[in-house]
């Protein structure tokens, strides 16, 4: 079982839309995946077709170790596709972790047991450093980070890396940026992709256009490929997805 967390310290930048895109990927390409919402605003889960009052569970309870992870997993409309929605208890989250002796083991722990039968877990993440990215940074075999073209976003990149190198355990994770809401007629977005080449060290960063049919999926409520399946936007997404499994393979077992 591989884990990739979407995460990036700022909010608006395509991390749930990258996630719940590449979770239904993943799925419809053939592996039970589980896309774990941990943004207590729970739009990964609503992009999924969840309503609020369809989760009558407070997730923060999987962490108290009340409520077993499988008992809040619902199936989506999709198949292979499973979601642990978010809800707001996850607000007091943090509080919790400060309190739990090994919080950054937590993660890792709760989700042992899934390998049997998921393939894959993408979390969806809080903008924010914080115990419970700690906990991903060390239980995730990749981090995938939507990066907006703009300088201040990628020296935000270029922090992040820097402190994932403060803990042994977090070294092994590896990190995968990618360009979203890009527009190709604008020079500064060019500009900035092209000097940002040699910081994040890839000649050929994935880009997920700026298009206003990723809004829509909060219209249609599903992922891309439900209603714009040979749409440049669903195509991007599917380079996206590429080069995450090409990164995935090289990932070494995580503990
Ligand atoms: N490539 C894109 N082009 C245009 N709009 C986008 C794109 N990706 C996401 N959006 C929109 O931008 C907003 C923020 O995206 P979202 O995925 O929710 O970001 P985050 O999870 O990082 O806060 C949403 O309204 C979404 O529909
Ligand atoms: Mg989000």
């Amino acid at each position: 079982m591989k884990k990739i967390a979407f995460f990036n310290v700022k909010g608006g930048v395509g991390k749930t839309t990258s996630a719940v895109n590449i979770a239904w990927l993943a799925a419809q390409g053939g592996m039970p995946t589980l896309l774990w919402d941990l943004d207590p605003q729970s739009c990964a889960s609503w992009y999924l077709g969840i309503d609020d009052d369809a989760v009558d569970k407070k997730s923060i309870n999987i962490f108290k170790g009340k409520t077993p992870v499988g008992r809040l997993r619902l199936h989506t409309a999709h198949s292979r596709l499973s979601v642990i929605p978010a809800d707001l208890s996850l607000r007091k989250l943090e509080l919790l972790l400060a309190q739990e002796a090994k919080s950054d083991q937590l993660l890792a722990r709760l989700t042992d047991h899934l390998s049997e039968r998921q393939q894959l877990i993408v979390y969806d993440c809080a903008p924010a450093y914080s115990q419970l990215s700690e906990s991903l940074f060390a239980s995730c075999d990749l981090l995938a980070v939507p990066l907006l073209p703009s300088p201040l976003s990628v020296r935000s990149y270029q922090q992040l890396t820097a402190f994932l190198q403060k803990k042994k355990r977090w070294k092994k994770l590896q990190t995968l940026p990618f360009f979203t809401m890009v527009d190709r007629r604008r020079k500064i977005h060019n500009d900035v992709i092209e000097h940002a080449k040699s910081i994040i060290g890839d000649d050929d960063p994935v880009i997920i256009p700026y298009a206003s049919e990723y809004e829509k999926m909060g219209i249609h409520r599903a992922p891309i490929h439900a209603f714009a399946p040979s749409s440049k936007s669903a195509k991007a997404y599917e380079a996206l997805w590429q080069r995450l499994q090409h990164q995935l393979v090289k990932t070494t077992v995580r503990s």
